[in-house]
């Protein structure tokens, strides 16, 4: 706070940052994103040149995105033929790289780390490819990976994108049902797992989760599961295994060969499928392709960052979602960075454990999200200030938008007022960021994402679909696409339409409204369709809502988004029972609906607040009327507004004389 009692609103690049920085000013940023937008073929033609290309590309980018135009169709570097795995790694061994540290891994308990180099990885990468491969997956097969934070799952996500399988990551925090679902769409013959993993003080067997899945209907494609002995959080010998399906990694893995064949792509050969949640229905398959989704990564990273070769780089995502896809697997090892990989949680064994790995590998770019940036605040300075972190350069965030509050304290509390905040927009199906500061050029605003990435050009639409110019708020939308975009939904690409080019004819809908300021600058608002962001992670309204309605007790549920001090969002559902039952029923009840959310979906999913409701608030055509729900769940049923077009309008007394019941 200044001394006249006003927050600090703006804040330059930090001097020592700025004068070594890639874009160092503002008008260069400005120069180059006007190159990017104007001369593209220029602009992504001369950045390309710095990856290998087995056959470079023709032409850098056709697309379609205007529905009325005909079939949405992108492509980026036509012709080309490249891969992943070998820009990611085999490239930087032979520049003589082999040696430099990929993972500085460190464990869920404090003693456990160990380090993988990049000759390492290139060849556990290559020993994985030859398991798979001699289980018959080969360009184009699905693989599903269902592991914790442990240098195997990038190891194999790199693995099928060297013989050109696609991966389907499922986060490891997910139920058996919801990673039966993600195995029912992609088909794959192989899974990969370890035997468990300890999350904080608590063990969680994964193996046995997969076996529920397995057990599934729509799972009979797995004929092989590759199962991890990560015997430091659970025993391989407490692990039920099913002959001639199951078999340990260590078995089978280590004694491959350490060379294995490259597949050279199709620049618009699928890499991975990672399913995401919507407003409607079941997760999709948000599919990401080859060489625009490498540029993307790889670009961002290095600029967004400001990476050079001296960093280490640290982001807690975890793999199972896209920030760890983008930036942990990919856009990092593009760079040849040295990153830390961390299994653990940001606050065990204490709210310092953060801080003192920053310190252990002086990390220089931290990358995390607000849900844990105030959850470490709530925790006290104490923990913080413990550590020196004077290493620290760039600290990103990602996910969710981030309160004023909890930038100022990562700031000041975290970065010492020394580092450059980057708080950088994105989603699972753009690839990469979108609208971020580059630290060394774009003055930071604590609570706005500022501008659009190169190449990214973003409007801000009204109601009827018109565009905002100057200051002003609305949907936000993106006008044409960039390179890391993504291609479709994996097999239902009317859905792919549907839901991102059919609200604004022209345009790339996002999902989240934003708000542009008189300096231009963007601060996203949050989701406007139903989909909740509870601690950064998606949750749709109808996978809860079905997932309730799946207890047999449970005749109607409509769920709502709450604000949260730390989690952002939490998930708030009103509940109607079967024939006449009494409200509110046995505790039992709340516990049993509670039960079956975290099996369908998975613990990030449980719902806070079960709100009983003999009936729901609906129009007289039997619409709920979520508007209604939102506000007697935020403790707003002062501003409930004209509920008379209520079929009945007496249903919101008896919700309120059941709150807290
Ligand atoms: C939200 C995560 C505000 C947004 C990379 C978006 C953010 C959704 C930010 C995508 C941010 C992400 N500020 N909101 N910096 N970053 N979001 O697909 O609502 O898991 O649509 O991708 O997170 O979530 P997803």
């Amino acid at each position: 706070m200044s001394a006249n009692g006003e927050y600090q609103t703006s804040y330059d690049p930090p001097k020592d940052l700025q004068a070594q920085a890639h874009v160092n000013s503002l008008d260069e940023y400005k120069r180059m994103y006007d190159q990017s937008l104007k001369d593209p073929e220029a602009f992504w033609g001369k950045i390309a040149e710095d990856f290998y290309w087995k056959k470079k590309w023709d032409v850098i980018e056709k697309h379609n995105i205007d529905t009325s135009k005909g079939p949405v169709s992108i492509e980026w570097f036509l012709g080309a033929q490249t891969n992943l795995a070998y820009n990611a790694v085999d490239r930087h061994v032979e520049a003589g790289m082999g040696d430099r540290v990929a993972f500085f891994w460190e464990g869920n308990d404090v003693d456990q780390s160990r380090t993988v180099t990049y000759k390492q990885l290139q060849d556990q990468v290559c020993q994985v490819a030859n398991f798979l491969l001699s289980k018959g997956v080969k360009k184009g097969s699905d693989v599903t990976i269902y592991l914790p934070m442990i240098p195997e799952l990038p190891a194999t996500m790199l693995a099928c994108a060297r013989i050109g399988a696609v991966h389907s990551v499922v986060f490891a925090g997910f139920s058996a049902e919801s990673l039966a679902g993600r195995i029912e769409d992609s088909r794959p013959s192989v899974v990969v797992t370890t035997s468990g993993v300890k999350r904080g003080a608590k063990p969680i067997e994964l193996k046995k989760i997969v076996d529920e899945a397995l057990a599934l209907p729509g799972t009979d494609s797995v004929t092989t599961v590759l199962v991890y002995d990560h015997s430091i959080a659970l025993p391989r010998n407490k692990v039920a295994f099913t002959e001639g399906r199951d078999v340990w990694w260590q078995d089978v893995v280590p004694g491959q060969p350490t060379e294995a064949p490259i597949e050279w792509v199709d620049a618009e050969h699928p890499s991975f499928k990672l399913y995401t949640s919507g407003s409607t229905g079941k997760p999709k398959g948000v599919l990401h392709t080859t060489a625009g989704y490498m540029v993307g990564a790889a670009t961002t990273f290095k600029y967004v960052f400001d990476h050079r070769a001296s960093d280490v780089y640290w982001c807690t995502a975890d793999c199972g979602w896209i920030t760890g896809h983008s930036y942990v697997t990919y856009g990092p090892l593009f760079n040849a960075a040295s990153q830390v990989v961390f299994e653990g949680v940001p606050t065990y064994p204490d709210a310092g454990r953060c801080w003192d790995i920053v310190d252990k590998y002086n990390v220089s770019l931290f990358y995390t999200a607000p849900t844990a940036i105030r959850s470490l605040m709530a925790a006290g300075d104490e923990f913080v200030t413990r550590s020196k972190r004077s290493s620290l350069r760039v600290l990103g965030t990602v996910g969710e938008p981030i309160n004023p509050e909890a930038w100022r304290w990562y700031n000041e509390v975290v970065g010492g007022g020394r580092a450059a905040i980057v708080d950088t927009w994105w989603q699972t199906e753009t690839g990469a960021h979108m609208i971020t500061p580059l630290p060394g050029a774009i003055p930071a605003k604590p609570g706005s994402a500022t501008l659009p990435f190169f190449g990214v050009e973003p409007a801000i639409l009204d109601e009827s679909g018109k565009e905002v110019e100057g200051p002003g708020q609305g949907y936000l939308v993106v006008k044409r696409s960039w390179p890391s975009m993504l291609r479709t939904i994996a097999g239902d690409h009317a859905r792919f339409e549907q839901t991102y080019f059919n609200v604004y004819k022209g345009y790339y809908f996002t999902g989240d409204g934003a708000r542009r300021d008189e300096d231009g600058y963007i601060w996203i608002l949050g989701r406007v369709d139903d989909v909740i962001n509870v601690s950064g992670h998606r949750i749709g309204t109808a996978e809860v809502e079905s997932a309730l309605v799946g207890h047999h007790l449970c005749a109607e549920a409509a769920v709502v988004p709450v604000e949260h001090a730390i989690k952002g969002q939490v998930i708030y559902a009103f509940v109607t029972l079967y024939g006449d039952a009494t409200y509110p029923p046995p505790e039992e009840t709340r516990k049993a609906l509670i039960a079956q959310v975290r099996k369908a979906i998975g613990p990030i999913a449980t719902p806070d607040v079960i709100h009983w409701a003999p009936s729901l608030p609906k129009t007289r055509s039997g619409k709920i009327m979520r508007r209604i729900l939102r506000k007697i769940a935020s403790r707003e049923e002062d501003q409930l507004g004209d509920i008379s077009t209520l079929a009945d309008p007496s249903v919101v007394e008896t919700l309120l004389s059941l709150r807290g019941k």
